[in-house]
């Protein structure tokens, strides 16, 4: 068992209110230069100090359960002993070559290959996930011969690149126009079913007006359909099985591509490698990211073989994508994967947490719903039993609350998103969902809600 795995004392630990005078300081000072803060640091702006496997100390001391691994990315815990020592390897040998080829490099592409569901087997290594998508929609084009039109979903998020952010549910009217060719079409949620129908009476009727999105909107260039298998940002919206065969037959039938967006889902983070493995689905194109560095900026897209010539005509070169570090870093997560069974833990804690997720949907009624697969989870707050009427305000205070008490995690208005790094334990989890149980409590006391 690794560091990444022990108990460091007394967890979580609150020795003073978060967010402690330290934290206030530090991030005045900060949110004097940087704008934009996202509203999980405005909501709640604690300063980091560090971070050891599944745990987070704060400037001011305070320890937490992570229940957010970054944004979903530190797949094997805080600073992982053999991800660190390579990266502290690599940072003392070589930080770039460019997009030359380095050992590491190769050793990283070969597992990351042998990992890689089907046929999947061309690769191009990126930083970030908004790149490695927008790498990914400029490869489709070039395997459509200048086909360029996309289609996604409502509520999905692909990135803050013009054709990613084009493909995403963006939310600020200021952005303007979405690039040509890129549509949405409403998304398969059937907790908030967009046509308030129940499944599987209505027959997936959404997939339809997918078919007619691409059929009326498209004009002829339509090239592929791009989508998170779950979607992240939008608060773990899962959807029936069903859905992603309906999805590749729609785009097979019109000889589009399907790209799934696994930046988030990705890495094990679902209980299997990559969450397309979870439907038997092998996509045209994957994009990868988050997860793959266990925190370092790594990310990927990967084609089918028989794709393998499009990528020769679309340059992986970039300033730092495959750096030494980068690939050192991918290489030892992959392999950290493996050697410590961690998708068996995925799943072995995933379930536990879910099986605690539904008795609080049994004792509160503004638990509306709880979903996920593996370490990705979410509980979804209602204005009470049996409605699907979005409960923003309690959101944020079981958010805030829960915060308080030790646990960082994830909000996102009336959703609490549950995403610990991969290595998440059954004891620390439970103390995690003690505290999510008391917070709840606590509001619906507010809110003068009866359970
Ligand atoms: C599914 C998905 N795709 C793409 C992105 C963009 O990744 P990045 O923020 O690394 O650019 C994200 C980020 O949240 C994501 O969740």
């Amino acid at each position: 068992m690794t560091a990444a795995f022990k108990k460091s004392g007394k967890i979580p630990d609150i020795l003073i209110t978060p967010p402690g005078p330290k934290s206030k300081s530090w991030h005045e000072r900060a949110a004097r230069h940087m704008k934009g803060y996202s509203n999980q640091v405005k909501q709640f702006p604690v300063v980091w100090e560090s971070g050891q496997g599944n745990t987070m100390t704060d400037v001011d001391g305070n320890t937490y359960i992570d229940f957010s691994a970054g944004i979903y990315c530190n797949s094997t815990g805080h600073c992982h002993p053999k991800v660190s020592e390579k990266i502290k390897e690599y940072s003392d040998k070589l930080m770039n070559c460019h997009d030359f080829t380095t050992p590491v490099k190769t050793l990283f592409l070969e597992k990351l290959a042998s990992l890689l569901p089907g046929s999947i087997n061309g690769i191009q290594l990126y930083c970030g996930g908004s790149e490695a998508v927008e790498a990914a929609l400029r490869a489709v084009r070039v395997i459509k011969g200048g086909k360029y039109e996309m289609f996604s979903f409502w509520g999905d998020w692909h990135g803050k690149t013009m054709a990613s952010m084009s493909l995403s549910s963006l939310g600020n009217e200021a952005f303007g126009p979405r690039a040509a060719g890129c549509h949405l079409s409403p998304t398969p949620n059937c907790f908030r079913c967009p046509f308030k129908l129940k499944y599987p009476e209505c027959g997936l009727v959404c997939m339809d007006i997918l078919e007619g999105t691409i059929d009326n909107e498209g004009t002829g260039m339509q090239a592929a359909v791009i989508m998170e298998l779950i979607q992240g940002y939008s608060g773990t919206v899962v959807y029936p099985d069903e859905v992603y065969s309906r999805i590749s037959e729609i785009c097979k039938k019109r000889e589009m591509l399907f790209v799934v967006d696994e930046i988030l889902t990705g890495m094990g983070r679902t209980g299997k490698m990559f969450c397309c493995e979870n439907f038997g689905l092998v996509p045209d194109v994957i994009t990868l990211g988050k997860g793959v560095g266990g925190g370092f900026p790594v990310s990927a897209f990967a084609v089918k073989e028989e794709y393998d010539w499009a990528l020769e005509k679309a340059s992986a070169s970039t300033t730092y994508g495959g750096n030494p570090i980068a690939c050192a870093a991918g290489l030892a997560t992959l392999e950290v994967i493996e050697e410590e069974n961690i998708l068996e833990n995925v799943n072995a804690v995933g379930a536990h947490i879910k099986k605690r997720l539904f008795k609080l949907k049994e004792n509160h009624s503004i638990v509306g719903d709880v979903r996920g697969r593996g370490l990705l989870l979410a509980i979804d707050l209602v204005k009470g039993r049996g409605t699907n009427e979005a409960f923003v305000e309690a959101g944020k205070m079981v958010y805030e609350k829960a915060f308080s008490n030790g646990l960082a995690w994830i909000p996102a208005e009336n959703i609490l998103r549950l995403a610990p790094p991969l290595t998440m334990t059954e004891e620390l989890a439970d103390k995690a969902i003690d505290i999510i149980d008391e917070a709840i409590t606590e509001v619906e006391k507010y809110f003068k809600i009866s359970t």
